[in-house]
C-alpha cells in the first residue's frame, strides 16, 4: 500500500495550476445517464473516484475512455438499472445515479452507501426527493428499489442543505412532467457547473447557485461538451501549502471568490494574499495568529479545507476554535496531528487549537480520509524530520498527482 514520506522545513515557492474538480466531475458524469450518445468532457481530474464513477458507469453499459486530454462517456440504449454494492461501497457518490436512472427508465436499483469515516451520512433526504417526485421506494436488502412511470413535478423543502441531495434532484426533475422547485437546495459552485451542463443538454434550469432552483422538466435531452470547473479544494489545499511553509506560492487556474471564505480567514490571520482574476498568491510570512473558523454550506467556510486549516493553525501563534457542523464526525486528523506535536483539544465538534510557533516534529501517521490525509501532508511539509503518511489512497480519491504538484514547488516529498 502507497505512503507518503514528506521531509519537513522546505519553503515553497512558485506557481501551480488547479485542476478539474472532482466535486463537480461527479455528478456530471452521472448525469450523462440522462442522454444516450456520446458526452466529451474536458478537465476531468485522473483521480480514483473519477475511476469508481467510470467503473460504475461501465457496469451500468456504458462505454468510458481517455482520449488524450479528453473523457468520453458513450450512453448506450437500454443500459441496466443496477449499482451493485462492489462499487457503490467504494464511493457515496454513486448514490447520484439514481436521479437520472429513475427518471429516465421509470426504474433504478442502487446499493445503500453505508457509513463512511465522516459521519453517518445519511440519503434520506435524496429519497423523500424522489419520493416528492412520485417515486416509489423500498429499501430490501441494503438496495434502494426506486420505481415510478414517470416522475412529476413538485416543489421540495430540503430539511438540511444537501450538496448531493440537490444534484439528485435536479437531475430527476430534468426529464420529469411539470415544474419542481428546489427550496433551500444548496449553492455550491459544483451545482452550478451541472445545471450548466444539464442546460448544455437542453434541460431548462435556473436559479442554481441560488437557495432556489426551478427545473422546467423537458422530454428529452442530448448529448454535449463541457469543461469540468477547477477544484476550489485543491486549490485552497496548495495555498494553505504556500502559506504553512512561508513561502511565496501562486495558485493558478482558480476564480479567487470560489475560496474566499479561505482567503479572508488567511488574511485575518496576517497573511498577506494577492488575488487576480483566476489566481490566488499568498506572500512569505513567518507568523500568523489564530483565527477561528465555523464550517458551513458555501459561501462559508467549506468543510472540506477544515482539516488543512486546522494544520495551519497548529502552527500559529494564539489559539484558534474550529467549529464543524456539515459533519459529526469530521476530526479524525486531531489525533494524527497530536502525533506530529500540535496541541489541539477536540470535542465533539469543537477543536481548541493551540497553536505554537516551535515545529511539529515528524512522525509515522494514518491517514483516515480524503481531506484529513491533505492535512497531515501539510502538517508534513512544516514538521522537523520525516513524516510517513500511510494509507494515502484516501489522498488519491481526490487529489491529482499532489506530491507532483507540491515537489514542483520545492517541496521534499515522495510515494513509496
Ligand atoms: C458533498 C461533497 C463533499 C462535501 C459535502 C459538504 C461531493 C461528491 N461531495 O457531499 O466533499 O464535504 O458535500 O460540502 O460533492 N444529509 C442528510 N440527509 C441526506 C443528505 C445529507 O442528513 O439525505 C446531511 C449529511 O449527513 C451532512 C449534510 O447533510 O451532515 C451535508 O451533506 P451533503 O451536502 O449531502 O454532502 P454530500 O453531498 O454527501
Amino acid at each position: 500500500m502507497d505512503k507518503m514520506v514528506v521531509v519537513g522545513g522546505q519553503k515553497l515557492n512558485g506557481q501551480v495550476n488547479t485542476g478539474g474538480a472532482k466535486n463537480a466531475a461527479l455528478p456530471i458524469l452521472f448525469s450523462t445517464l440522462l442522454a444516450e450518445g456520446e458526452h466529451v468532457f474536458r478537465n476531468v481530474p485522473r483521480l480514483k473516484d473519477i475511476d469508481s464513477t467510470s467503473e460504475l458507469l461501465q457496469a451500468l453499459g456504458c462505454e468510458t475512455r481517455w482520449d488524450g486530454d479528453l473523457f468520453r462517456v458513450l450512453v448506450k440504449p437500454a443500459p441496466s438499472l443496477e449499482a451493485h454494492y462492489d462499487i457503490v461501497r467504494k464511493m457515496r457518490a454513486s448514490i447520484l445515479c439514481l436521479g437520472p436512472l429513475l427518471t429516465k427508465y421509470g426504474e433504478a436499483v442502487v446499493s445503500m452507501p453505508g457509513g463512511c469515516a465522516i459521519g453517518t451520512r445519511p440519503i434520506d433526504l435524496h429519497l423523500e426527493g424522489m419520493k416528492a417526485l412520485g417515486a416509489e421506494i423500498v429499501l430490501e436488502e441494503g438496495y434502494v428499489k426506486a420505481h415510478a412511470k414517470k416522475l412529476k413535478g413538485n416543489t421540495i423543502l430540503f430539511e438540511v442543505c444537501t450538496v448531493g441531495g440537490t444534484e439528485n434532484l435536479m437531475m430527476a426533475a430534468a426529464l420529469a412532467d411539470g415544474i419542481t422547485v428546489l427550496e433551500n437546495a444548496a449553492k455550491e459552485p459544483e451545482i452550478v457547473d451541472l445545471a450548466e451542463y444539464l442546460n448544455k443538454m437542453g434541460a431548462k434550469i435556473s436559479g442554481a447557485g441560488t437557495s432556489v432552483i426551478t427545473i422546467e422538466g423537458v422530454n428529452k435531452l442530448k448529448p454535449a461538451e463541457h469543461a469540468i470547473m477547477a477544484d476550489r479544494i485543491e486549490a485552497g489545499t496548495l495555498l494553505i501549502a504556500g502559506a504553512i511553509t512561508g513561502g511565496e506560492v501562486t495558485v493558478n487556474r482558480i476564480k479567487p471568490q470560489l475560496i474566499e471564505s479561505l482567503i479572508s480567514k488567511m488574511k485575518e490571520a496576517g497573511f498577506k494574499i494577492a488575488v487576480s482574476n483566476d489566481s490566488v498568491m499568498v506572500h512569505p510570512n513567518t507568523s500568523w495568529t489564530g483565527i477561528d473558523i465555523t464550517t458551513a454550506p458555501f459561501p462559508l467556510f467549506p468543510t472540506d479545507l477544515q482539516a488543512q486549516y486546522m494544520a495551519l493553525m497548529a502552527v500559529s501563534q494564539g489559539a484558534s476554535v474550529i467549529t464543524e457542523t456539515v459533519f459529526e464526525n469530521r476530526f479524525m486528523h486531531v489525533q494524527e496531528l497530536i502525533r506530529l506535536g500540535a496541541d489541539i483539544t477536540p470535542k465533539t465538534r469543537v477543536a481548541v487549537v493551540r497553536g505554537h510557533s516551535g515545529r511539529l516534529k515528524g512522525a509515522p501517521v494514518m491517514a483516515t480520509d480524503l481531506r484529513a490525509s491533505a492535512s497531515l501532508v501539510l502538517a508534513g511539509l512544516v514538521a522537523d524530520g520525516e513524516t510517513t503518511v500511510s494509507r494515502i489512497y484516501h489522498l488519491d480519491r481526490g487529489y491529482e498527482r499532489l506530491e507532483e504538484k507540491l515537489s514542483s514547488l520545492g517541496a521534499r516529498i515522495k510515494r513509496m
